[in-house]
């Protein structure tokens, strides 16, 4: 468990957060500004999302998945990495997502600061970790921005998304020394 304030916090998902996937992931806003969140998003997706995270805690460095949940309202949206080059590689990516309505609270910037500043602690290889934006995603920006990342690039159709090429923004934060 990742406390982040006295109200949210990263846990492990858990087997009855089904319900609230399909509830919160079925969304076009958030569809529009992912790239792997299946749309409409069905109780075979969230089954599907549900054992590969459970495997993730016998695996040997453990969760990479985290949802994040409120004291009051439980599972509010999820966090977590890609293991780009390994748990041993130099560098990884992030991807994120919260619920309808607990945006623009703040949250999901405290959250990616305390995820990523966590992701340098526990792996001491890690020294670069990136996010790719789609650039009409102003909000997810500014709260990389705001964890420390820097835009350092603007990669033109490096996503293919229902068969359109589409542009990305990329955002990288890397380990002081
Ligand atoms: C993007 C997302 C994660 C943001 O989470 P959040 O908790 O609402 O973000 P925060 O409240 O911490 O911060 C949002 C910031 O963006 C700013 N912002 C919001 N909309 C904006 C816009 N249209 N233009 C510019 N800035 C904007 C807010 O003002 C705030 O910055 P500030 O604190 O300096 O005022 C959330 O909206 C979401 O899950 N969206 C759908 C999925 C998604 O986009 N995932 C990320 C894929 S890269």
């Amino acid at each position: 468990m990742l406390p982040i304030n006295e109200q949210i916090f990263l846990a492990p998902f858990q087997p009855d957060d089904k319900a609230a996937l399909i509830q919160y992931l079925n969304d076009p806003v958030l569809y529009a500004n992912t790239l792997k969140i299946p749309s409409p998003y069905t109780a075979l997706h969230a089954d599907e999302w549900l054992q590969f995270v459970a495997g993730e805690k016998d695996a040997p460095g453990g969760i990479c998945n985290w949802s994040i949940r409120h004291r009051e309202h439980g599972l509010i949206g999820g966090i977590g990495c890609f293991l780009k080059t390994g748990l041993n590689g130099h560098v990884d990516e992030i991807g994120y997502w919260l619920a309808q309505p607990f945006r623009g609270q703040g949250i999901m910037t405290a959250v990616v600061q305390r995820f990523t500043q966590w992701m340098l602690e526990q792996r001491p290889a890690l020294v670069r970790i990136e996010a790719n934006v789609f650039p009409t995603n102003p909000a997810s920006i500014r709260i990389l921005e705001k964890a420390g990342f820097q835009q350092e690039g603007y990669h033109r159709k490096v996503h293919l998304k229902e068969g359109k090429y589409l542009d990305g923004v990329m955002m990288a934060i890397s380990r002081e020394s």
